[in-house]
């Protein structure tokens, strides 16, 4: 059984690499290399997978995820610049790839490890990136 909780966070970005030319990060990354930044208002979905517990009737609280998403996620990244507000990103471009391990990784520790997890961010509602560890 999976359950999910979704969430919402803004936050600039520019795709780049140190090691290349703004010409190169300009060629392979476009727009999203802009050097004054951009802004996306990220979609995240957490989605944990597990057995109903029979004390509780719950697979996991959703208040209990909710607050590790608030924690280890929005607190951090909300209103942030990514590349130079969040350590995560200084040399780790912040594609929607990367961002997506990034928060799996944060929270994976912070949840049973018999408890499946998943992780589903987008920049925009076209695009989605799926991550659950590999
Ligand atoms: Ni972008």
């Amino acid at each position: 059984m999976k359950i999910s909780r979704r969430e919402n966070f803004n936050a600039a970005h520019r795709l780049f690499r140190k090691d290349w030319s703004d010409e190169k990060n300009a060629s392979v990354f476009g727009k999203c290399s802009n050097p004054n930044y951009h802004g996306h208002n990220y979609i995240l979905e957490v989605i944990v997978e597990g057995s109903i517990d029979p004390e509780t009737g719950y697979v996991l609280d959703l208040k209990i995820l909710k607050d590790l998403i608030k924690d280890e996620v929005i607190e951090r990244f909300d209103h942030r610049n990514l590349n130079l507000d969040c350590a995560e990103f200084a040399d780790l471009n912040p594609t929607t790839e990367n961002i997506s391990k990034v928060i799996w990784e944060a929270l994976r520790p912070k949840l049973d490890a018999k408890l499946g997890l998943e992780v589903i961010l987008s920049e925009t509602d076209k695009n989605k990136v799926y991550y659950s560890g590999s």
